[in-house]
């Protein structure tokens, strides 16, 4: 393992890299036991485990920043708590309460707290809730028993190039999600059944996915592992529908748009509607605010173009990006200051 002081967290990516800790919980006898820190990366599990077999297994991922005053900031962690809940819920899975998936993100950001990247970096603290089924079963049924881990690892962009416009290319031949599935939720499978977009655009040479409704394919719907948005005049227009996850930083960008007196238009959004908009981007934790240089349709082999980075786009990146650091007033009171004295 890397010493903290080791790392050159100016030119990392969004890989893995290994912390000192990591955070477990147990949940045996109907019950979630007391929450073990834990040095070991591995995690040993039953060969009928049901998160290997049937699924029962979902994540999250949510990033903690040090700021312009030298504060460690995690932000919104009771909104992936409760998106958390709901997976949880769907997978027939224990489900763990808000204090106690709190509590745990807090103690993977203290106990890791030196492999918080730097301001200058532009860096920051990813943490990955994985909570998964590991009873053993052999018949399709709910596992007695799951593991609530969290790890800590610190990331840079998630896009090579970071705040600069993205190519991206309709995927015409792949759902990620059935129009009444699970798309709506954090399952792991969601992201198994995406990997054959990814990997072949990622082959044509474009940078993401752009998904559309799996009912019509008339609306959009994502793009990639991150919501779409765009700007057109005034407002903000982001799809809603079924088959998207809601995504926290889209969540906190409506919020943002409206203080700053901007129109909200959560709604299903046309995939022709793509000509009258004037600026597009991804959103996510990983992707931030990724600003969307082009589209490109196969069926029509239409490509279209868009202004990078635009006024508006900029300016909830600014705002946004403010709040995490601190250098903006978190009027919603988003963020959660790591107390660094109580790392021991
Ligand atoms: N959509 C998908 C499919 C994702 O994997 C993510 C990432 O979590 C998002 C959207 C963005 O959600 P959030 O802003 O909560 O990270
Ligand atoms: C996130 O933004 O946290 C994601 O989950 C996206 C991806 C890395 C899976």
């Amino acid at each position: 393992m890397k010493k903290a002081n080791e790392i050159d967290y100016g030119s990392i990516g969004f890989g893995y890299i290994q912390t000192p800790y990591n955070v477990r919980c147990y949940y045996r006898d109907g019950k979630w036991a007391e929450i073990e820190t834990c040095t070991d990366e591995n995690l040993s599990i039953h060969i009928a485990a049901t998160s290997l077999h049937y699924g029962q297994e979902c994540f999250e991922g949510l990033k903690a920043f040090r700021g312009v005053d030298g504060k460690v900031r995690l932000f919104r962690p009771t909104a992936n708590a409760e998106r958390m809940q709901r997976t949880a819920q769907y997978l027939q899975m224990a489900v763990p309460d808000t204090e106690l998936f709190v509590k745990m993100c807090e103690m993977a950001v203290e106990l890791n707290i030196d492999y918080v990247p730097p301001m200058e970096s532009n860096g920051s603290m990813y943490l990955r809730p994985l909570l998964i089924g590991t009873g053993a079963q052999v018949g399709v049924k709910p596992a007695n028993e799951y593991l609530l881990v969290i790890f800590a690892t610190p990331v840079g962009p998630y896009f090579k190039g970071g705040m600069c416009g993205i190519n991206v290319m309709v995927d015409r031949e792949h759902d990620r999600a059935a129009p009444r599935g699970t798309g709506h939720i954090k399952v792991g499978g969601n992201y198994g059944a995406s990997l054959i977009s990814s990997v072949e655009a990622h082959n044509k040479g474009f940078d993401s996915v752009l998904y559309l409704d799996p009912r019509e394919h008339k609306y959009i719907d994502e793009c990639g592992a991150a919501n779409f948005f765009a700007i057109r005049g005034n407002s903000y227009i982001t799809p809603a529908s079924r088959s998207i996850l809601p995504s926290i930083t889209n969540m906190s960008l409506k919020q943002l748009a409206a203080d700053l007196g901007m129109e909200v238009e959560a709604r299903e959004v046309e995939f022709s509607e793509l000509t009258t908009f004037e600026e597009v981007g991804a959103c996510g934790t990983a992707a931030v605010i990724t600003p969307i240089a082009s589209i490109y349709d196969p069926q029509t082999d239409i490509k279209y173009e868009y202004k990078w980075v635009g006024e508006k786009s900029q300016k909830l990146y600014d705002l946004y990006r403010g709040i995490q650091l601190g250098s903006a007033p978190d009027t919603h009171n988003w963020n959660m200051i790591i107390d660094e004295t109580s790392k021991n």
